[in-house]
């Protein structure tokens, strides 16, 4: 195997293709084209969607493309991975404000089609309402960043396999991470408790797209590319999945060995 940049590479074994880029730009133009070959092909899919600060670009790019070329999301539903806990979607570091900001309002998405898991109230409530509504629906595709300690969604490590929509306590590093680049960079705003789709309601979507941009992904991305499965590193689960696509910049693509 050999990995070069700008390469698509289809890795032995494995149904992962492993696409190498310079830098965020490509990576989200790469992600833009999987993600509107999706929405084109079927204006009714089913999207599992994602927060952080990668998919920001992608989701720019989406808008751009509304404006441009009518691309509809009138018949899309969306599904997010994950919220915190304990903020309203009011809360301007919520998920749901997130979302709200960053794509849905620039597309002519009904927001009666937009759901995300509930971060208040009675969460195992909200967890088996939102397993319900995922085993009804399904997934076509599924959009994931990835934490620097590899979770997937709030799949912190160590979370099994065949979870399905949890409530989880966020390591200390994941709410540092999360507070660099959000809460005003204060860790102690940062809710220490989530609510996130499972690893088994990630692996059940037909498709799946990851992006991972920047140094302090290597490492997880390195685990999930050449690595064991195991679950201190939750995003080898994909391992599993037949249908995965793997965007990286350099950076990211830095301690792949087999270069
Ligand atoms: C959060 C989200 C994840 C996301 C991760 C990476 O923890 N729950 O879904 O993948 O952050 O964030 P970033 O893209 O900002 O590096």
């Amino acid at each position: 195997m050999f990995f070069k940049k700008n390469s698509m590479i289809l890795l032995e074994g494995q149904k992962m293709k492993l696409i190498i880029v310079e830098n965020y730009e490509e990576a989200s133009v790469e992600a833009a084209k999987v993600m509107l070959e999706q929405v084109r092909s079927n204006p009714k899919s089913h999207l599992g969607l994602a927060t952080g600060s990668t998919p920001i670009r992608l989701y720019e790019l989406m808008i751009a493309d509304h404006k441009l070329n009518n691309t509809s999301y009138r018949d899309i539903k969306t599904f997010n991975l994950d919220e915190y806990c304990g903020l309203q979607s009011t809360h301007p570091q919520s998920y749901h404000y997130f979302m709200n900001k960053h794509l849905f309002d620039g597309l002519d998405i009904d927001l009666h089609n937009v759901y995300l898991p509930k971060g208040f109230g009675d969460i195992q409530e909200n967890c088996d309402a939102y397993n319900a509504l995922l085993d009804k629906n399904g997934l076509d595709l599924q959009l994931l960043g990835i934490g620097s300690n590899g979770h997937i969604g709030f799949n912190e490590p160590g979370t099994a396999f065949e979870s399905k929509t949890h409530y989880i306590e966020l390591e200390e590093s994941t709410r540092q991470d999360n507070a660099r680049l959000f809460f005003n960079g204060n860790i102690d705003e940062v809710p220490t408790h989530a609510i996130t789709m499972g690893i088994q309601n990630i692996l059940d979507a037909k498709k799946i797209l990851l992006i991972a941009c920047g140094e302090s992904k290597a490492k997880p991305i390195q685990t999930l590319v050449e690595g064991q499965m195991t679950i201190e590193c939750p995003a080898s689960a994909l391992q599993n999945h037949q249908d995965v696509v793997v965007i990286v910049d350099t950076a990211a693509a830095s301690l792949l060995t087999k270069k």
